[in-house]
C-alpha cells in the first residue's frame, strides 16, 4: 500500500498486512507532518481507459487548473468569471468543479448534481454525459457534490491515482476550446490529479504579506508535478482584490513582481464589491454587472490568455 504525505508528498510503500484499519493516522518521518491516511483501493482497482496514453499525450485542449492551497484567494471566482469572459470571446469552454466544496457549481446556480464521483463509478466512461449545458451561450460546467469526498479516501496514494482525470479527459477531447479546473485549498487527489492534466496553472494570489508563502508552495509543487506526472505544465501568477488605494496592495504587487520575473500576468484583479454580491445572486459579474471593474479586469485577462495559448482547433 502506497502511503502519500500530503505535506512533502513523500511516498511511503507500507506492508498492507501491518495496516488492518481502514483509516489510520500517520506521521511523516521526512517533514514530521501528521495525518489522516486511507487505505487506498488496490492498484488494479483503478479502472483506467488508457492509463499510456493518458501518460504519454500533453492534451489537445487548452487544460488550465487554477490553485493555491491558500484559502480564499479567488480561485472559484477567477474560475467562473474567466470562464465566462472567454466564452463570450466565442470559445467552447468547459469548467470543472473539483472541490468538494462544490463552491463553483453553487455560484452558478446548481445544487443537487452529479459529479466526478458518480462518473468514475458506473456512470459510464464517457465524461460528456456528465457534463451540463449552462444558461450561458458556450459555457459548460462539470459539476461537484460532496461524494467527491469518497474519491480522496478511495484512490488517493493508490498507484497512478494523479492520472485519473487526465485519462477521462480525453473522451471529450476537442469537444471544448478551454477546460478550466477549479481545485480546492489542499493538495490531494484533486490538485494532483488537476495539475497533471493542465498545460496552464493560474495562482490566484492576494496582495497580502502571507501571500509569497503560498506562492512558494504551489511553485515547488508544480516543479514536483513537471518531474513526475506533467512535463508540461507552466505556472502563471494572478494578483487578484488588488486594492489601487492602499500602499500597503502596491508594495506587495511590486514584490510579487521582483519575487517571480516574468511569472505574473499583466492583469490585475481589483477589489470590487460587486464580485460578492454577484455571487450571492449565483450568478458571474458580468452577468450581474457587465461595466463592473473585476469583471472588466477578466475580459482582459481572458484576452491575455487568448494570446498565451493558441487555439488547438
Ligand atoms: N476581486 C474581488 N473583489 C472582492 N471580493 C472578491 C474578489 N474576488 C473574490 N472575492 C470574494 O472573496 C471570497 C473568496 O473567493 P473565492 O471563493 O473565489 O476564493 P477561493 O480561493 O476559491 O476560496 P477556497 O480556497 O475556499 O476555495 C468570496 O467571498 C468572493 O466573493
Ligand atoms: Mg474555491
Amino acid at each position: 500500500m502506497i502511503v502519500v504525505c500530503p505535506s512533502c508528498l513523500t511516498r511511503y510503500d507500507l506492508n498492507d498486512r501491518l495496516v488492518q484499519e481502514p483509516n489510520f493516522i500517520a506521521r511523516c518521518t521526512k517533514c514530521q507532518h501528521v495525518f489522516s491516511a486511507y487505505r487506498p483501493v488496490r492498484v488494479e482497482e483503478i479502472h483506467f481507459l488508457d492509463l499510456a496514453a493518458a501518460k504519454k499525450s500533453d492534451g489537445t485542449d487548452n487544460v488550465v487548473a487554477i490553485s493555491n492551497q491558500k484559502g480564499g484567494v479567488a480561485k472559484t471566482s477567477t474560475c467562473l468569471n474567466l470562464g465566462l469572459s472567454l466564452a463570450m470571446h466565442g470559445k467552447r469552454v468547459l469548467l470543472i468543479d473539483f472541490d468538494v466544496q462544490a463552491n463553483l457549481t453553487i455560484s452558478m446556480g446548481y445544487k443537487e448534481s452529479i459529479s466526478f464521483y458518480e462518473a468514475i463509478n458506473g456512470g459510464g466512461n464517457d465524461l460528456g454525459n456528465h457534463i451540463v449545458q449552462t444558461k450561458y451561450n458556450n459555457l459548460w460546467l462539470f459539476p461537484s457534490n460532496k461524494n467527491m469526498v469518497l474519491l480522496n479516501k478511495k484512490y488517493f496514494g493508490a498507484r497512478n491515482f494523479e492520472f485519473m482525470l487526465k485519462d477521462r479527459l480525453m473522451t471529450i477531447r476537442g469537444r471544448f476550446d478551454y477546460i478550466l479546473i477549479d481545485t480546492p485549498p489542499s493538495i490531494e487527489f484533486f490538485t494532483l490529479n488537476a495539475l497533471t492534466a493542465s498545460r496552464l496553472v493560474i495562482i490566484p494570489s492576494q496582495c497580502d504579506y502571507l501571500s509569497t508563502h503560498g506562492i512558494d508552495q504551489i511553485l515547488k509543487l508544480i516543479q514536483l508535478i513537471k518531474t513526475k506526472t506533467n512535463p508540461s505544465i507552466s505556472p502563471r501568477i494572478l494578483i487578484t482584490m488588488y486594492d489601487k488605494e492602499s500602499t500597503a496592495s502596491k508594495m506587495i504587487c511590486t514584490k510579487l513582481k521582483r519575487l517571480y520575473p516574468g511569472l505574473a500576468f499583466e492583469t490585475l484583479i481589483e477589489m470590487d464589491a460587486r464580485i460578492r454580491e454577484a455571487q450571492i445572486m449565483s450568478m458571474p459579474v458580468l452577468e450581474y454587472h457587465q461595466q463592473s471593474k473585476a469583471g472588466l479586469q477578466y475580459h482582459q485577462l481572458a484576452e491575455e490568455i487568448l494570446g498565451r495559448l493558441p487555439e488547438t482547433h
